[in-house]
């Protein structure tokens, strides 16, 4: 065979490759797809056209599945469908075609899945029990006639674990009352009362509802207009128990996004945390709002439903994006990844309860390189760069800082040739925490991206910080005092980021224990 065949036989080859069926054969068209610019190398991204929120995680039988909205037309929010993917680890995913379609009955929002084991809804099929997706239709008709009662629930069943899924024929399963933001729903198993429960966004508050079958449901209680932040409308509700760490109680946590009136603006999560007897959830008397993330890129996550007892963690996964800017971003092909799935915890402090989040164990799997680096003063600024020896633009760093000074202004910090930097770090006057993109390359798709530093309150005075960080080529996730605060943050360099350096000013710190690991792609 001479070169010229050579050639037209390896075409011939990818070629019936790419029209073959899913799995591995279009993996050699992943891995080029998933090298195009300011693609996550660790993160779920769609390989093509427009991705928001995750819905209908669920865990059935090995598999984790997660559904998003997804529009397959363009790369900016359309009519929703669901995407779909699998994993069987929370960390490589298989890409599977898309699941819920829009209908005469409208565009498929957000929503949730959960397996219903006892065959309540009696659409199982020969004794195996039925996934159920419940989700919001959104009539684009109705909206733009004026109406309110555009947003509905449906439900859709598959019976051979989420590859195929039938819609309901008497669907919707809710009907609106006349509210115009009447969506996303989240429903779990509430075994105490033998029922399950809907939790739904209304406008300013959720409304939670009960259904002995996942097909009739009946209002039970209203919760929220007097609680948290009210700065934008509410979605993408999640409610559900958690033990208290290191104590015997339990106590209910309620996640709801908002957008507009993040802490940082934009869109954030905030949570409650409360009681709930299967009617009324009732939060704590403190009301003070407490914010899931405080960075700028986290929103409308939720958890997984049916994570077996056995395991018995609480996993969330959020969209890594804001609404302010999350059309505009500078990716060509694609827009937007979600976050690393994330295990939360609720820790008692300060007499209050608080959410911590942690990137899930199975993570570490990725890690391929590992640097620790000697403990050291930091004044000024080191450079680690030639000491970790891979690039930082796909690493993750397990940090411990000992802060002597009362004035020290330390972090960390990313740059390349180009001069894009990022910095994350902490402020010991204000007793802050920050995350500067200011600098960190493409900023002119929008005015709100790169336009301040954004800051949050440590909760704590101690003076070991602990850092848990994780970089990807175009985010940030940075969890600090035992995942108590956290920041998700995405930056769109110039070229990657080349350079590492810890940095102290106005003051030194003590560099106690740091190791730096490389982290493999996902889909190479
Ligand atoms: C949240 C949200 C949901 C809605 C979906 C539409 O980001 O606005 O309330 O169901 O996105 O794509």
């Amino acid at each position: 065979m001479n070169s010229f065949d050579l050639r037209i036989f390896l075409l011939i080859a990818i070629l019936s490759c790419i029209q073959c069926k899913p799995g591995s054969p279009v993996e050699p068209v992943i891995s080029t797809v998933y090298s195009d610019s300011h693609r996550p190398q660790f993160h779920f991204s769609p390989p093509e056209k427009w991705m928001n929120d995750p819905n209908g995680m669920v865990f059935y039988n090995g598999a984790y599945h997660l559904f998003y909205q997804y529009y397959p037309d363009s790369t900016v929010w359309g009519p929703m469908h669901w995407g779909h993917a699998v994993s069987k680890d929370l960390v490589h995913w298989d890409h599977l075609p898309v699941a819920l379609f829009p209908d005469s009955l409208g565009y498929i929002f957000s929503g949730s899945a959960v397996v219903d084991w006892k065959n309540t809804s009696g659409l199982g099929k020969d004794n195996h029990p039925p996934l159920i997706a419940i989700y919001t239709y959104h009539d684009p008709v109705g909206e733009k006639a004026g109406r309110n009662d555009y947003q509905t629930q449906g439900l859709a069943v598959s019976t051979d674990e989420g590859k195929t899924w039938t819609k309901y024929p008497l669907n919707p399963v809710l009907k609106n009352p006349g509210i115009k933001d009447f969506r996303d729903p989240k429903v779990f198993w509430y075994d105490p009362g033998k029922k399950w429960i809907m939790t739904l966004a209304v406008h300013d508050h959720i409304s939670l509802y009960s259904s002995p079958d996942l097909l009739h449901w009946t209002f039970e209680s209203d919760f929220g207009k007097e609680h948290g932040s009210h700065a934008g409308v509410w979605e993408c509700p999640d409610l559900f128990q958690m033990k208290v760490e290191g104590d015997t109680i339990s106590k209910w946590v309620l996640l709801l996004s908002i957008n507009p009136g993040g802490p940082n603006g934009g869109s954030a999560t905030q949570y409650f945390v409360g009681s709930f007897d299967g009617k009324n959830f009732v939060a704590d008397s403190n009301t003070q709002t407490k914010w899931l993330d405080q960075g700028r890129d986290n929103y409308a996550g939720v958890t997984w439903s049916d994570i077996p007892a056995v395991d018995g963690r609480r996993i969330f996964l959020g969209w890594m994006s804001n609404w302010l800017y999350g059309m505009k971003v500078p990716t060509e092909k694609w827009r937007s990844a979600m976050t690393i799935p994330r295990e939360l915890k609720l820790h008692r402090e300060h007499e209050d309860y608080y959410v911590h989040s942690f990137p899930v164990k199975e993570l570490e799997q990725l890690r391929k390189k590992e640097i620790s680096i000697d403990s050291q003063i930091i004044s000024g600024e080191v450079d680690l760069t030639l000491q970790i020896e891979f690039p930082p633009s796909q690493m993750e760093a397990v940090i411990e800082i000992i802060r002597s000074d009362q004035t020290a202004d330390f972090g960390i910090e990313l740059s390349n040739a180009r001069g894009d930097k990022y910095r994350i770090g902490y402020n010991s006057v204000t007793n802050e925490y920050y995350s500067d993109r200011t600098k960190s390359g493409k900023l002119d798709f929008s005015n709100e991206f790169g336009s301040k530093i954004v800051t949050a309150p440590r909760l704590s005075e101690a003076p070991i910080h602990t850092w848990h960080i994780l970089f990807d080529k175009a985010s940030v996730e940075f969890f600090a005092d035992d995942g108590n605060v956290v920041f998700t943050e995405i930056f769109f360099p110039h070229e990657d980021f080349t350079t590492m350096k810890l940095y102290s000013s106005n003051g030194t710190v003590a560099l106690n224990k740091a190791k730096f690991f490389s982290l493999n792609s996902i889909w190479k």
